[in-house]
């Protein structure tokens, strides 16, 4: 069942509440892919309810990102949400989210902004105001839904470190499930933006997951230095690749690594045919 309003879907939670069913909740953004797929997967095992929300969120996209072009495939993310066992597709208009004279301006929006230490780094430093954008829209999602779980993938790590410290610091009555990154056979992290590149681009954007199932081997043979680690990259890339980021980061608080250790997450982020792509592996 397709919802569009958020006082239909009020309803049909506060119904499920009375009846003692949990429910789970998959914030998307809609262009429904097998990454989705498995957070789906995970939430119809785990929770009586599903709820899949299908947003593209305004407020999460920076001046000269990709709002207007994002992939809008509502039939298809329905019919996939359908044969996935989910129970409702909550697909609301930016209007209905955020009233129209918010989405005109800002000015007159209140905002969840996350802590500066968890946003000046990585993905934040050069989409500024994208992650106060991502609390306040999940912020909502869970204050619509009241879910017992949510599913989010570990392919956006720092959004799910900063959700989770969201979660806590705000004392949100809500368990975050992370879920593992599905990646292609070629070892391609599946996104919603890989849908931007051409064949080439997408042999190109390989040396992303080979970057760091390279640096996890090398750890795995004993290297901990960073720099150590790091120099082994650059054999992978060449002038298709513009390298954004590849940091070393504490799994939980994003703290920089100069030696590698079994709480470290290798973080990358590089524009491939100018799709900016990211990825990231535990070591
Ligand atoms: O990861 C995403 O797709 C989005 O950032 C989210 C969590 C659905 C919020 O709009």
């Amino acid at each position: 069942m397709i919802i569009h309003k958020i006082k239909e879907l009020r309803e049909q939670i506060k119904e499920w509440k009375k009846q003692g069913l949990t429910v789970g909740l998959v914030p998307t953004m809609g262009a429904l892919h097998a990454g989705h797929l498995s957070l789906i997967k995970k939430s119809v095992e785990k929770c009586d309810r599903t709820v899949v929300s299908v947003f593209v969120n305004p407020i999460q996209f920076c001046p000269g990102e990709d709002l207007d072009k994002y992939p809008r495939t509502l039939d298809a993310d329905e019919g996939l949400c359908n044969d996935a066992g989910v129970n409702i597709v909550f697909a609301p208009s930016p209007e209905e989210m955020y009233g129209r004279g918010h989405i005109l301006s800002n000015d007159f929006l209140t905002y969840v902004i996350p802590p500066y230490f968890y946003v000046d780094k990585l993905c934040g430093k050069s989409r500024v105001g994208h992650f106060d954008g991502v609390c306040t829209v999940v912020n909502k999602l869970f204050n619509i839904v009241q879910p017992d779980f949510a599913f989010f993938g570990e392919k956006d790590r720092q959004q799910l470190i900063i959700l989770k410290k969201m979660v806590n610091d705000l004392n949100i009555p809500v368990e975050i499930i992370p879920c593992p990154i599905v990646r292609e056979e070629s070892g391609l992290a599946l996104s919603s933006r890989n849908k931007y590149l051409t064949e080439k681009g997408k042999d190109e954007a390989l040396a992303l997951s080979k970057i760091l199932f390279n640096i996890k081997m090398c750890y795995n043979k004993g290297i901990k230095d960073v720099k150590a680690l790091k120099e082994t990259a650059y054999g992978f890339l060449n002038n298709n690749h513009t390298l954004e980021y590849l940091e070393f980061r504490d799994k939980n608080t994003l703290e920089e690594k100069l030696t590698a250790d079994g709480d470290t997450i290798v973080f990358i982020a590089a524009r491939v045919e100018n799709v900016r792509l990211i990825d990231n592996i535990a070591l």
